[in-house]
């Protein structure tokens, strides 16, 4: 018999010191919570219900779909799609906004999601995660677009995900801190048993697919050579190096034990005329949101993320977030280097 709190105790006690909180709210994460549970389950049970591998088709990245990734999506719609709670949902595998069906209310909120990250890890059994963000619709609109979407991190309500790895768990900020729960199998319920989570402000680890190197931006290089030349190289002590290939599982790692994470923008993705590689409403932003409430830093390198105005549903940009030390040194290289260039 567990005696914690489980995940929905959490939420609803978060909410009592809100004022004029209707519960829609604290019904919606619930919903959000049941679809994690769902996909998590999914995940587990792998080649046994026959969901891994590709399912041949494209995304509006181009990318190649896995078949959890459309059955995480189609597993989220459902979830939220009835409640009243929200007023339409945009996910990594939508090219458009999915507007709630006819039948059903529509609600105050906006869902945006990444239904199944890292999911290049999927078949090969290493972690995968679900990031979610969620916006208040502006007022007076009654059928959502892409533009109403279109919001500042800055404006975020709630940021979370679930990460499915040797333990499933759920972590989420809802402007409060960062609070983590563990799924507990035998009950179906996510327990509070990260309270507080914060990132130490120093590390001597970073996260970088390194065989990007010679893409890179001057004052990126500048910053990874420094880290690989570890003692006898200017920052006078050694660095490791971690990549899993699941921004859900980089950022897990970070806010346990501190790390910067970072996927810069590199001259292949320029000359695609793209950004970067992680894109911002459903990637970038909820996981800023997060790492800013532990205490941690995220930015461009050139601006803060969640400072940006969106100009697309799928836009794109450079990732830095972690220990602000770290961080803060890699803005001060660009800076630098602008600034020179500049001159
Ligand atoms: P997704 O599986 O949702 O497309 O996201 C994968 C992302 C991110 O989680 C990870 O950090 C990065 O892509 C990995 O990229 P590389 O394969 O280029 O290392
Ligand atoms: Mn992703
Ligand atoms: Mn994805």
């Amino acid at each position: 018999m567990h005696n914690g709190t489980t995940i929905t105790q959490f939420i609803i006690e978060e909410q009592r010191h809100i004022d004029n909180a209707t519960g829609d709210f604290t019904s919606l994460l619930n919903d959000v919570v049941t679809a994690c549970k769902v996909i998590s389950n999914a995940v587990n049970h792998g080649a046994l219900i026959d969901v891994l591998g590709s399912a041949e088709s494209e995304n509006i990245q181009g990318e190649t779909q896995k078949k959890l990734d459309i059955i995480s999506n189609d597993i989220f719609l459902k979830s939220n799609e009835w409640s009243g709670h929200v007023a339409a949902m945009a996910s990594e595998e939508m090219e458009d906004v999915y507007q709630i069906p006819s039948q059903y209310p529509r609600g105050k909120y906006l869902l945006v999601f990444d239904p199944l990250d890292g999911s290049s890890n999927i078949d090969v059994n290493v972690s995968v995660g679900t990031i979610f963000s969620i916006l208040r619709c502006p007022e007076g609109i009654e059928n959502p677009t892409a533009e109403d979407f279109l919001q500042p991190g800055s404006k975020q309500v709630c940021a979370g995900y679930a990460l499915y790895g040797p333990s499933s768990m759920m972590v989420l900020t809802t402007g409060n801190g960062v609070n983590g729960f563990t799924l507990d199998q035998n009950i179906g319920e996510f327990i509070l048993t990260h309270g507080a989570m914060s990132i130490p402000e120093d590390t001597q680890e970073f996260a970088v697919n390194a065989s990007n190197m010679r893409f890179w931006e001057a004052p990126l290089k500048r910053y990874i050579e420094e880290c690989l030349a570890g003692s006898e190289g200017p920052r006078g002590r050694d660095f490791n190096m971690r990549w899993i290939a699941s921004m859900v599982a980089e950022v897990h790692r970070i806010l346990t034990r501190g790390g910067v994470f970072m996927y810069p923008v590199d001259s292949k993705m320029k000359a695609k005329g793209l950004e970067g590689k992680l894109r911002l409403l459903y990637e970038a932003n909820p996981m800023s949101m997060i790492i800013e409430q532990a205490g941690g830093m995220s930015s461009t390198g050139r601006e803060r993320i969640m400072d940006i105005e969106p100009s697309d549903l799928h836009q794109r940009v450079p990732v830095i977030l972690g220990s602000r030390n770290e961080v803060q040194r890699a803005i001060d290289y660009h800076l630098r280097d602008d600034a020179e260039s500049a001159a």
